[in-house]
């Protein structure tokens, strides 16, 4: 038999996680989200506990309106959507780098468009074109950076709102506290909650927390 040299192969699903994190950039990022996707739910769910999509979505419910046009940025296999669905919500747009996750997203039919793009470039969207965004699990190491926000913030109509999950090592660590508050200072948008520290992998990793950031776009 031939030797595997694939290095890019998918390590044991415990592995996959840090193999994710092991990214050197973002084309690497987005082939290896590819070849998770199929077993991302399962992964993520199953063996870890995956609580962020849930989280978020209580916290989202209490500021944003059924009727709302939603973009889910990092939408990766939809179970955003599937909750926010759950819901009530119905206007719900999906962003992701990965196609391969995009393609998985697709079949939880929550989302009523899908839009391959990049977080941390700028996005292929007028200004205000949804009244809420939500972003969970995006915002964090060697994945979406911090100037993301700004971009979120223009897409999302005054009045609208923001809401998206960040560990609170990121936010002091890699330039999150800095854009927030500079987003705050130039009247971008005001700041409406970030929940205390909450365990959104329970079974993989109890230790690592997440909190949910709530901003609503426009002076006050
Ligand atoms: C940990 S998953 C979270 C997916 C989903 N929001 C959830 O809660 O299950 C991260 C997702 O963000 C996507 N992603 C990572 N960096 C990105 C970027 N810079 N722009 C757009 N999507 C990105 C990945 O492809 C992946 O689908």
């Amino acid at each position: 038999m031939p030797e595997n040299n694939d290095t890019t192969h998918q390590p044991a699903p415990e592995d996959r996680i840090q193999w994710i994190y092991a990214s050197t950039g973002v084309d690497e990022l987005e082939e290896r989200y590819d070849q998770w996707a199929a077993d991302y739910d399962a992964d993520l769910l199953n063996d870890f506990g995956w609580l962020g999509p849930q989280q978020a979505a209580d916290v989202f419910r209490r500021y944003v309106p059924k009727s709302a046009r939603v973009l889910d940025a990092g939408a990766g296999t939809g179970l955003v959507g599937e909750r926010l669905k759950r819901l009530g919500y119905s206007n719900i747009e999906a962003l992701d780098l990965s196609l391969g996750m995009l393609e998985e997203a697709r079949k939880k039919n929550a989302y009523t468009a899908f839009h391959q793009m990049t977080l941390g470039e700028t996005l292929d969207f007028p200004d205000g074109a949804f009244d809420a965004t939500i972003c969970v699990g995006v915002l964090t190491l060697g994945h979406a950076p911090a100037r993301s926000l700004r971009e979120l913030v223009r897409v999302t109509g005054v009045g609208g709102h923001v809401v998206f999950t960040l560990r609170p090592d990121v936010y002091e660590n890699n330039g999150f506290r800095e854009v927030q508050d500079e987003l705050t200072v130039t009247g971008s948008w005001v700041f409406e909650e970030a929940t205390e520290p909450l365990a959104s992998l329970p079974k993989g990793e109890p230790d690592v927390v997440f909190q949910v950031w709530v901003y609503r776009v426009g002076r006050s």
